[in-house]
């Protein structure tokens, strides 16, 4: 070799060495994207490193710090008793807020810091996603066991950071459920919309009314595709019990998620009616729908029992989820799609012609909206009577709304601009950004079946929940989620693959400050991201790879994930 192409040599091996040894911000795969971090020079070794945490810590921080310990366990397959001589120390810090948290990485040791649950758990989640993805398999892996040296102060952009998920078109088991709540908690949503009764079917124990999982809970078969008039005549149903209805409530309590259920009133409340046919304007009889779309059936506003049944339900539910939102619905109560030539009930009804005359409801096309208004006021009076307040879709602002409800607004943002202009909360869940049951892709035919619409991730990631909001108006926006309807999901595989990567794309206009979203910079986490959906077992959509639809099973193959997994340098 001649001397110049040794001194090239030894520059090429030098640029070489510097890169890999001189960590590239770029190269921080986490999401959603933390807010302040700085990744600095050096590595620090899990394996067999001591876990520790403060005396202060509750006891659900202290069982998340113990998750976590015994993920690095299964994971590293050592111990971590500290034989390596180095420690993880959880402090409690009670000059940062209840969802911030800090991290310090140093060769040395790793200091994490944080007031209260939910921050101690973002910091997990945070270290999970510097680790290599094999942690999330929870069984021993080959894997270069080191964290980058980083320093990170993080916390969330909205306080509200939402995924709704309906149960009444397609039916979740509880085993399902929590893996949703675990993929939830890897990118720190903090609030679960459990929508639990429809006109398909009605998904939770009430005591008081046993009819209405006994015969509410099932229908006679199921809509084939749209083809309107068919039926596969296939039984489908099922419902939570009380206790697991609590079982979820914990174990997301224990993640920092609130669970949030919806008790859609006064429509979508066929199967409701199907049991107690008495509660309907027209007495029945009501069959739980065995197809999709608006029904005409609702909830007769004119007849006081109706009253007495929504406050029983309600006082149960209360006693299941100590949230402090219930979402009352209020979503599509008129113009049934099925019968377009059949007026709606509350329209021709004597028992809610008598309730409008009493309350100087003015007769016209707007008086079923003031009717609805009055059912709203009542519900929200009783639960805010029990210190809970209401969330309702943004049809509840049509008419008058009575102060301290929050508009859940979702046929776009209109609902959530208006709302937030009139002083009320919002919660934005616009269907044109947010509604996973959307296509992803343009090539429908090698997608899954699915109800219409085009949501790619990238126009996903794009929103922003300000746009259109007036000055001065921006802290009425809570924050954002997105929704799951499954009219047309059935298969866990397919409910994961509408829900993944836009889940992620979600968490960060959940999380990240406007300025520090970057779709390049996102995108590019995306192998990373994938990796660790498929060490935890989930699917996910690679419609933004160019590689269409859920048949490739499993998500990527073995051999792929395998040489993942295995990588050496992860570029820190
Ligand atoms: C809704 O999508 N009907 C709220
Ligand atoms: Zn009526």
């Amino acid at each position: 070799m001649n001397f110049m192409k040794r001194i090239l040599l030894f520059w090429a091996a030098a640029l070489l060495l510097a890169a890999c040894s001189k960590p590239q911000p770029q190269a921080f795969h986490v999401i959603p994207m933390p807010d302040q971090v700085t990744v600095n020079e050096g590595v620090f070794p899990v394996a067999g490193a001591l876990v520790s945490y403060d005396d202060q810590l509750d006891s659900l921080s202290a069982k998340a710090v113990g998750r976590f310990c015994e993920l690095l366990q299964s994971a590293t397959g050592k111990p971590c008793n500290g034989k390596n001589g180095k420690t993880i120390r959880f402090g409690f810090n009670p000059n940062l807020a209840a969802e911030q948290y800090s991290i310090e990485v140093r060769p040395e040791e790793v200091e994490v810091e944080a007031s209260a649950l939910n921050g101690f758990v973002y910091a997990i989640e945070t270290l999970k996603q510097m680790l290599p993805p094999a942690i999330y398999g929870g069984k021993p892996a080959k894997a270069d066991w080191v964290l980058p040296c980083v320093s990170i102060l993080d916390q969330p952009r909205f306080s509200y950071r939402g995924m709704h998920l309906d149960p009444c078109r397609h039916f979740w088991t509880i085993e399902e459920t929590k893996r949703y709540l675990d993929v939830m908690t890897a990118y720190k949503l903090n609030r679960f919309h459990w929508h639990l009764t429809e006109d398909q079917g009605w998904r939770m124990e009430i005591k008081k009314y046993p009819r209405l999982t006994e015969v509410g809970a099932w229908r006679n078969g199921t809509v084939i595709k749209k083809e309107w008039g068919s039926n596969d005549g296939i039984r489908y149903g099922g419902f939570y019990t009380q206790d697991q209805m609590k079982e979820i409530v914990a174990y997301a309590a224990e993640r920092g998620i609130t669970v949030i259920p919806e008790l859609d009133l006064p429509g979508h409340m066929v199967a409701a009616l199907t049991a107690y046919p008495e509660l309907g304007c027209t007495g029945g009889p009501y069959e739980v729908w065995t197809r999709w779309g608006v029904a005409k059936d609702i909830l007769c506003a004119g007849n006081e029992q109706v009253y007495t049944f929504l406050e029983d339900v309600l006082t149960e539910m209360m006693e299941i989820f100590p949230s402090e939102y219930i979402h009352i619905g209020g979503d599509e109560c008129f113009g049934g799609d099925a019968e377009p030539d059949r007026p709606d009930p509350w329209d021709i009804c004597p028992k809610c012609a008598a309730r409008m005359k009493a309350l100087g409801i003015k007769k016209g096309p707007q008086a079923k909206h003031y009717l609805q208004n009055y059912v709203t006021a009542r519900v929200q009076e009783f639960l805010n009577s029990h210190g809970r307040k209401i969330i309702g879709w943004d049809e509840i602002l049509e008419g008058d709304l009575a102060e301290g409800a929050t508009v859940m607004s979702w046929r776009g943002v209109q609902g959530g601009i208006a709302a937030a202009s009139k002083g009320f909360d919002a919660i934005m869940t616009p269907n044109g950004f947010l509604y996973f049951d959307y296509y992803q892709s343009q090539e429908r035919d090698k997608e899954p079946f699915g109800i219409g619409g085009y949501l790619p991730l990238e126009k996903v990631y794009g929103y922003e929940p300000f746009d259109g909001i007036s000055a001065g108006a921006e802290d009425h926006i809570l924050g954002v989620q997105a929704n799951l309807w499954t009219e047309y999901i059935a298969t866990p595989e397919h409910l994961e693959y509408m829900l993944l990567p836009r889940m992620c794309a979600l968490s960060e206009i959940q999380w990240c400050e406007a300025e520090k979203k970057d779709f390049a910079r996102f995108d590019a986490s995306l192998d990373h991201t994938f990796a660790i959906l498929d060490a935890m077992g989930m699917q996910y959509s690679l419609d933004c790879r160019g590689k269409i639809g859920l048949e490739r099973q499993p998500a990527r193959n073995a051999e792929e994930l395998e040489a993942y997994l295995a990588k050496k340098d992860w570029g820190w």
